[in-house]
């Protein structure tokens, strides 16, 4: 490749765009059902009824979101507890079916709501996804797990699969428990497991929703330490996390969400030490108050 061609490439280009993402859920199944009001007055008491029988049968949780991640982005998705940040990940893998927008990765427009199968079977093969719990596959050993997708859904052969996943495994520190099940391991490692999965297909994003939460304080320490060696070689990645120091050192790019809006989208400095915003003053007070 010649050399400007090369910047370009590890520049400046869009490698993620998301736009005007809207999902709903059922309202009945929804957290925060209408509440109502304590009355003892009987009139009131039937407008509330009348109220209740004409209320949506859906309640909008994300209520439009659009975003852009560039290539080698690490872009940290901040925001209060029931603001959206998992459903906005899941709809971004269709984990989820949004009711509108698009994901665009590397210049391939999908339809939240419509993308097919094999559309989605497409997308997932340039994208890695770390959930919280890990979700390993508990009968099957450390190298199994990573080389599963490799050679199921990318039809590598096995021998060529296992070379990928020992390299991936020695990458997050675990080329010793290739032959542990997860029952064998502790939760850090395995979600370093997890990630040595997602990074085994070289995806050209992962979403990694809330990777420490589920882990005891002593084990956050090595699945941060995964991650930040992921940002520093470059790896495109979105990360929604409460761990507001690693944001803080890690992310080039904040997301602060709150109630389903995106309410600061933007450069992490800008969000961390110059946002006048007075919702995002009081997010950092308030983790400022716990930590
Ligand atoms: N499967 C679901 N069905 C109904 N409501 C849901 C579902 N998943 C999430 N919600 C609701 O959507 C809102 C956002 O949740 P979530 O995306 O998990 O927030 P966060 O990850 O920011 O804590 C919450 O009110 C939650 O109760
Ligand atoms: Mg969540």
């Amino acid at each position: 490749m010649p050399d400007k061609e090369m910047t370009k490439a590890i520049g400046n280009e869009t490698m993620l765009q998301v736009l005007d993402l809207h999902k709903s859920f059922p309202a009945a199944l929804t957290a925060a059902p209408a509440k109502a009001p304590e009355s003892k007055d009987s009139a009131s008491r039937s407008s509330l009824f009348a109220r209740q029988k004409k209320a949506p049968a859906v309640s909008e949780i994300l209520h439009g979101i659009s975003f852009e991640v560039k290539q080698g982005d690490v872009l940290a998705v901040l925001g209060p507890s029931g603001s959206g940040k998992t459903t906005m990940l899941r709809c971004l893998n269709f984990l989820e079916r949004a009711e509108k927008g698009s994901v665009t990765l590397r210049g391939q427009e999908l339809s939240l709501k419509r993308a097919s199968k094999a559309q989605i079977a497409e997308y997932r093969m340039h994208t890695g996804f770390v959930f919280q719990n890990y979700n390993l596959f508990s009968n099957k050993t450390a190298l199994q797990n990573v080389t599963e997708g490799l050679i199921i859904a990318r039809k590598i052969p096995k021998e060529e699969a296992e070379r990928k996943g020992l390299e991936v495994l020695q990458k997050v520190g675990l080329s010793d428990k290739r032959d542990f099940y997860p029952s064998q391991l502790s939760g850090g490692q395995q979600q370093r497991v997890a990630i040595a999965r997602a990074i085994a297909s070289d995806p050209d994003i992962i979403f990694f929703d809330e990777p420490t939460s589920a882990l005891d304080p002593e084990l956050i320490g090595e699945v941060l330490s995964v991650i930040r060696q992921l940002a520093k070689e470059g790896m495109t990645m979105i990360i929604v996390t409460h761990e507001i120091h690693f944001a803080r050192e890690v992310a080039s790019h904040v997301l602060f969400m709150e109630d389903g809006q995106a309410l600061f989208n933007g450069p992490a400095a800008d969000f961390f030490e110059t946002s006048d915003n007075a919702r995002v003053q009081s997010f950092l007070r308030s983790l400022n108050a716990e930590s």
